[in-house]
């Protein structure tokens, strides 16, 4: 039996992907006023769009209290869902598919980005101590001791989800993807490293998980299950986060978010430059065993390695990051084994057209090794 490639169908939620190069989520740090999308926006991802390709567009903030970076886009305002409406249409033009993750960065903030001065918010009381916050002037300071959430609190940041998400399904999403990786508001949750609550929200592993399983309950409620997904880092310590049991946490997660049949889990493992920071490479593979559907991969993947990763069955398909900046025709040029353009870090936060819409294209289209046979596992 030839073992599946990149380039073989694949079947997530209702969507027949006719290949398995994933547009990873990427913060591009180019919203506009308002943090609306830009007018750049639709041309960046209608370039990166392929037949039948997934893309996730990069994380958005459900709240303006979830916001962590200058120029961030939100799907918080009338005028956020009009500039994402005009992406999802450059997308679904090309005969694409687009999914948005939905974003909280809880602690990994600071009051100068938050409405009135407000303090970032957390599961407990303790900063981040190894990376530097950002004003809206793109100023480096540290980060500020944050507000420990209320328990009376949980409810509006779960609303805020659900709004987020109802705001996806109005923009024309495909679907939605819960950021619960790289140290964000539901990592911070989970993690006991940051979380040091004694609540029902703290303590044990089923306390941790309870936000990030309100939050997608919550979620596949607006969009039905089959259009969501979930992304987790479960090694990761990105934003001083960590675990110290990190295999039972994610056991549990992985169970749960398995009962409540989202449509896939998208994980980042150790690879790259950043490769330190998230556990051993193929540290996640003991996990695999407890989530039953399509598994997406991402971290320093070439095409060689993702499709040793989906031959061997470690991963159902493959989120590219770095590349696909870089790389606006990367399934194809993947598929065709041509050299990918290099890409330029000075460029992937904040900035222009530079390093967003003017990387070049070959313009090469991807042919399915199965076109007839979607593929399931
Ligand atoms: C990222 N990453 C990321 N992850 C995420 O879940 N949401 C996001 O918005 C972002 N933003 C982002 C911006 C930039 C510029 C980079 C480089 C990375 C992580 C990204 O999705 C991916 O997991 C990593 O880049 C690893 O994959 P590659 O780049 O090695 O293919």
């Amino acid at each position: 039996m030839t073992s599946a490639s990149l380039f073989f169908p694949l079947k997530i939620g209702p969507y027949s992907l006719q290949h398995r190069v994933v547009m990873a989520p990427l913060t591009r740090m180019r919203a506009g006023a308002g943090n609306v999308p830009n007018e750049m926006a639709p041309t960046y991802y209608g370039q990166r769009a392929s037949a039948g390709g997934l893309i996730i567009a990069e994380a958005a903030q459900v709240t303006p209290y979830g916001q962590g970076y200058p120029q961030t886009p939100g799907i918080h305002t009338p005028e956020q869902v009009a500039g994402w409406r005009a992406v999802t249409d450059a997308v679904h033009a090309k005969g694409g598919l687009i999914f948005l993750q939905l974003w909280h960065v809880g602690r990994s903030s600071h009051s100068s980005l938050l409405p009135g001065g407000a303090l970032p918010v957390a599961p407990s009381a303790i900063a981040i101590k190894t990376e530097k916050s950002f004003t809206p002037d793109w100023e480096s300071v540290p980060y500020e001791t944050p507000r420990a959430l209320a328990l009376s609190d949980m409810p509006g940041i779960v609303e805020a989800y659900r709004i987020g998400a109802r705001n996806a399904l109005a923009a024309g999403f495909d679907g939605v993807e819960v950021h619960g990786a790289n140290g964000y508001l539901l990592e911070q949750f989970l993690h006991d490293s940051s979380n040091k609550r004694t609540d029902a929200y703290g303590g044990p592993i089923e306390n941790r998980a309870r936000l990030l399983l309100e939050v997608t309950a919550a979620i596949t409620h607006v969009w039905g299950a089959d259009r969501v997904g979930v992304r987790l880092s479960p090694f990761g310590t990105f934003n001083d986060v960590g675990d110290s049991d990190p295999v039972s946490l994610y056991k549990y997660v992985f169970t749960e978010l398995a009962h409540l049949d989202v449509a896939y889990l998208s994980l980042i493992e150790a690879r790259g430059a950043d490769g330190t920071r998230l556990g051993e490479p193929g540290a996640v593979d003991q996990l695999h065993p407890y989530w039953p559907k399509p598994l997406i991969l991402a971290g320093g993947f070439d095409g060689a390695s993702a499709n040793q990763a989906i031959a061997e069955g470690r991963a159902d398909a493959i989120a590219f990051g770095r590349h696909f900046i870089a790389n606006p025709d990367l399934p194809g040029r993947l598929q065709a084994k041509v050299p990918l353009n290099e890409y330029n870090r000075e460029t992937f936060y904040g900035g222009g057209a530079a390093g967003y819409v003017d990387y070049p294209s070959l313009g090469l289209a991807v042919t399915p090794d199965l076109p007839t046979a979607v593929q399931s596992r």
